[in-house]
């Protein structure tokens, strides 16, 4: 499985960091919504679904959590920790988070407003429509 990872260009000086988020010029879409992940406990799973037609991109801003991507044939897991650094999560993905530090930001920018139709939550559904 190929997983895209997108370095972000980090403009700092002696006063800190910066990271800008542009569509369709270092974020690969078009961007409808944005939402965070905090107070994430560490003994929880978020996560756990896959999308129908839905390509995120996500970013620890702060903090860690583990990630295990599963296209129906491959899984692997990685670890988000730099806020420089972009998962590309696209459609067809179930995808799971787990291992949360205390301070954890994930930052999620999506291509499409929030629809619950668009969700696969069961893990059975979901490799039945990634066969197809
Ligand atoms: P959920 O998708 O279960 O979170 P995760 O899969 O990341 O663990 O979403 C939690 C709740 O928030 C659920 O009631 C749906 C709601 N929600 C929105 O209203 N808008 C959104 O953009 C998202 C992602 C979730």
């Amino acid at each position: 499985m190929n997983v895209k990872l997108i370095q972000l260009q980090k403009h700092g000086d002696d006063r800190g960091s910066l990271i800008a988020l542009e569509d369709q010029k270092n974020v690969p879409f078009t961007i409808r919504r944005v939402y965070y992940l905090f107070n994430t406990k560490d003994d929880v799973r978020r996560g756990c679904h896959a999308h129908k037609n839905l390509t995120q991109l996500i970013i620890a801003v702060r903090g860690s959590c583990r990630f295990l991507l599963d296209d129906g044939k491959e899984k692997i897991t990685l670890t988000l920790d730099n806020p420089a650094q972009g998962l590309i999560v696209e459609s067809m993905m179930w995808r799971e988070m787990y291992d949360f530090s205390e301070d954890c930001v994930l930052l999620v920018l999506a291509d499409a407003h929030y629809e619950e139709e668009d969700y696969l939550r069961s893990y059975d559904e979901f490799v039945k429509n990634a066969a197809k």
